[in-house]
């Protein structure tokens, strides 16, 4: 049966993992997958989810099922998170995925059951798993251009050209903010363009927003979709609590649906339930009982926006050192671009010899085509790794 299976490729982020694990070298920098260190290089439990922890402990009565949706407090509490100050919330749906990878593919076999012949357009470049979810849902992938490789920013006239091509067999899958893997977001103009083009020409805005909280604040990071939200007929999101609740390994988001009317949302997500249940049945609970406890709590609230502000301020300022390192001691500013960009990622422009170059020669994990996650350095790093770059540029 299984002797004609060839070799399996790797996985281009979570084989870095392995690799960076394995490397024996004192020196080297994990700077490939999507995770958040500290100053220590540690990856910490939240402050707010530490404490949510031992509410749950101490209150949980049971480890009976939860339900085909996971927990609905959770549903709404993320629903609220995302989609807050619009006029769309009757007719929106959610359920609760493992992860924002389970939340894509649950709507990419949402979308092949009411609409066989989609075709997802995404960035190009975009998160290496978009394209094999949406395929492994059984539907075609289209690419439109997003990024200029010579400004290191989105370059909006091409985009724009490419998305007026789309129409009513088309889904169009947005990054909410914090672009993974470039960093270069687009403007809210954009977003109303976008919107524009979706009201004309009748494609379904797909938007997957896994690092609200991380770019310019948890509002700030929803502004754009929530406008397209405001002024389409239907939307479909996923959403991820593995970055700014530090949740990974919990597997913890949700697939939100909004409809024409509360009835289409509701079929949606009835679909969306029979799509779980031949698949994982229902979600883990433990990540978002903890995301529960925290956003129906005040205080645990604000004790959770005060750490991702702190978060997020600290990635600012780590692209500040390092633009200020390749700055003042190599005397360039040729990597400007860092500090314009959003979140944890940044797309340096290097070839994927490059990035071996500096994996085999400096011990510094990217990932292939060129992303290096800021979230994964620390102070300390700076100076090995802006000469690293040097070197290899
Ligand atoms: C990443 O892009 O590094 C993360 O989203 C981890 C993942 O699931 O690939």
């Amino acid at each position: 049966m299984f002797t004609h299976l060839p070799t399996p490729q790797l996985d281009p982020i979570l084989s870095l993992s392995v690799a960076y694990k394995n490397d024996p070298r004192s020196e080297k920098v994990d700077l490939g997958i999507g995770v958040y260190k500290n100053s220590a290089g540690e990856t910490p439990i939240m402050r707010a989810i530490s404490q949510a922890q031992d509410i749950v402990v101490a209150t949980q009565q049971t480890k009976s099922y939860v339900g085909l949706a996971g927990c609905e407090e959770f549903n709404q509490s993320m629903v609220n998170l995302v989609l807050g100050g619009t006029s769309v919330l009757d007719r929106v749906s959610a359920v609760q995925t493992p992860g924002a990878s389970g939340a894509l593919r649950m709507l990419g076999d949402l979308i092949k059951v009411a609409q066989p012949n989609t075709t997802v357009w995404i960035s190009n470049p975009s998160y290496v798993n978009h394209k094999p979810v949406m395929e492994a849902a059984g539907l075609k992938v289209n690419y439109y251009r997003y990024f200029s490789p010579q400004t290191k920013q989105v370059d909006k006239g091409m985009m724009l050209e490419d998305l007026a091509k789309a129409g009513q067999n088309d889904v169009v899958l947005l990054h909410g903010c914090c672009h993974n893997p470039t960093g270069a977001d687009i403007d809210f103009d954009a977003w109303q363009q976008i919107t524009a083009l979706a009201q004309k020409n009748g494609f379904t805005p797909f938007v997957d927003v896994a690092y609200q909280g991380f770019g310019d604040g948890l509002d700030a990071d929803a502004k754009g979709l929530r406008y397209m939200a405001d002024n389409v007929d239907e939307m479909l999101i996923t959403t991820s609590c593995s970055k700014n609740f530090g949740l990974y390994r919990e597997r913890t988001g949700a697939a939100i649906v909004l409809g024409q009317s509360t009835v289409d949302a509701n079929n949606a997500k009835g679909k969306l339930l029979t799509l779980a249940r031949s698949t994982y049945t229902m979600p883990p609970d433990h990540g978002a009982a903890l995301v529960k406890t925290i956003l129906q709590n005040q205080e645990l609230t604000e004790v959770w926006k005060q750490e991702l502000s702190e978060m997020q301020q600290r990635l600012l300022s780590l692209r500040k050192s390092l633009c200020d390192e390749l700055r003042n001691a190599h005397n360039t500013s040729q990597f400007d671009f860092i500090e314009s960009h959003k979140g944890m990622f940044t797309v340096l422009g290097f070839s994927q010899s490059q990035m071996s170059q500096l994996r085999e020669e400096y011990g510094i994990y990217g990932v292939g085509d060129g992303r290096i996650n800021i979230a994964g350095l620390t102070e300390k790093d700076i100076p090995y790794v802006a000469e690293a770059i040097i070197k290899v540029s």
